[in-house]
């Protein structure tokens, strides 16, 4: 099979479809680990995680080991997981506190909560002059760069490359309308992280996210029967619906119903799903909730802020944020035919804890393991990454309401729900950053 490594720029994602070798390639996985990911901006951590000086949260993003820390100034750090001594990982739990100072398991070195050099144990044997010129003797590596938006922290791995504003540019409208669905505009992390291995590469759960057709076929069965469920036990004269019932009900809808989402895309893959209408748009909202919001930001901003409730909104490509559950799916390519995929909940400070349930809720009914919907996109997903294993058309279509002027597109670009420009625009945002990093 002829690698995507080594083809022509622009040969691997045409204006309306996608070469197969991006999904299952591994030299293809490798590269954009290194250069993809090291070149877009992901998320790594909430700072609502991050209590006090010396806390700290570890992961790996992109096959590297990073550490963010909130440092001794109040701000959060983020560094390689590595000793400047021999590589070994600071820490391996996922997440705990430092202390005062970091301290390395295998011989002691250690480091202030900047990452600069503390101290070393038989320091006398060491010539201190040429241990302070070298990389060991300058304490941990920083990423290329970090940003703090609203309590979510981002990173790009690369010293040099697009700064955060223009690369999220638009998009971050919806961090806003999340983060402002608490009176004092702050979130905090909550509830414990539902956490599912996909059989799939991620540009396959990526693309997911954004496929509003496929829950009218894919979720037929749980969709009705959640419908059929509730028109059977409903008490009678009873209006208001039950949490689940109104969390599962939209599965049951038709075209029609995610055609009229509409949606928005941004440049570099970015995207809103739902900005008319979703199935979050009808939730009751807490008795007090929308006083307290007028309160805090008045009530233009409030009518914005409740008004706009999208389906989903991918910040690419490391999460999906849903505002009005107050829920946010977070995605990490493992192996070419491995993704990890976390469902993480947020309370909103001085905000009704109703919230914080609804978010909970929905994680487990539609992002769970129990979940009665994920094990239809999770077969789904295996099944695709097992049928593109064949050659024979190596190309994955992606012509649905393809128009040519959106090639020329520079700004946010407006569909219907339903259309695949959504993947599109997110193909082409890793095509331009594969290929950039290659010509440099
Ligand atoms: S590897 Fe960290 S102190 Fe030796
Ligand atoms: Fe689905």
């Amino acid at each position: 099979m002829k690698s995507i490594v080594s083809t022509a720029a622009g040969d691997w994602v045409r204006p309306d479809s996608v070469h197969r070798s991006a999904y299952v390639d591994r030299d293809v996985f490798d590269a954009e680990q290194r250069r993809f990911f090291g070149a877009t901006w992901n998320f790594v951590a909430h700072d609502s995680q991050l209590a006090k000086p010396g806390s700290y949260v570890t992961l790996d993003l992109a096959g590297r080991p990073l550490l963010v820390l909130r440092e001794g100034d109040g701000s959060v750090g983020v560094f390689y997981n590595r000793c400047a001594h021999k590589g070994t990982k600071l820490y391996t739990d996922e997440a705990g506190e430092a202390g005062r100072m970091l301290r390395c398991p295998y011989h002691a070195w250690t480091y202030k909560l900047d990452g600069s050099p503390l101290g070393i144990p038989l320091r006398r044997d060491y010539d201190l002059q040429a241990l302070t010129d070298c990389e060991a003797g300058r304490g941990l590596t920083r990423v290329g760069a970090v940003r703090n938006y609203r309590g979510f922290v981002f990173v790009r791995l690369d010293a040099q490359g697009v700064g955060f504003d223009d690369y999220f540019g638009a998009s971050l409208v919806w961090l806003d309308n999340m983060a402002d669905r608490s009176p004092t505009g702050r979130l905090q992390v909550a509830g414990g992280v539902i956490r599912n291995v996909m059989r799939c590469n991620w540009k396959m759960y990526l693309e997911n996210i954004n496929d509003s057709v496929h829950p009218v076929s894919a979720h037929e069965s749980a969709g009705k029967s959640a419908k059929a469920q509730w028109e059977e036990s409903r008490p009678p004269g009873q209006a208001a619906l039950p949490m689940a019932v109104e969390q599962l009900l939209p599965f049951a809808s038709g075209y029609d119903f995610f055609e009229g989402m509409d949606a928005e895309v941004y440049p570099n893959g970015h995207s809103a799903m739902g900005v008319s209408v979703s199935s979050h748009s009808a939730y009751a909202q807490p008795a007090g909730y929308e006083e307290a919001l007028n309160a805090a930001h008045g009530p233009e901003r409030t009518r914005e802020i409740l008004g706009r409730s999208p389906q989903n909104v991918v910040l690419y490509p490391s999460i999906a944020i849903k505002g009005a559950p107050l829920a946010m799916r977070v995605i990490r390519p493992l192996a070419v035919d491995r993704t990890l995929v976390e469902a993480w909940s947020f309370r909103a400070e001085d905000a009704p804890d109703l919230l914080l349930q609804r978010a909970l809720s929905y994680n487990r009914l539609v992002f769970s393991p129990m979940s009665i919907l994920a094990h239809d996109d999770v077969h789904l997903f295996e099944a695709v990454q097992q049928g593109l294993q064949a050659d024979a058309n190596p190309w994955v279509s992606l012509h649905r309401s393809f128009d040519p002027a959106e090639l020329e597109a520079t700004g946010t670009q407006h569909c219907k729900g339903t259309s695949e420009l959504l993947m599109r625009n997110q193909h082409r945002a890793w095509s331009r950053f594969m290929n950039t990093m290659e010509a440099e």
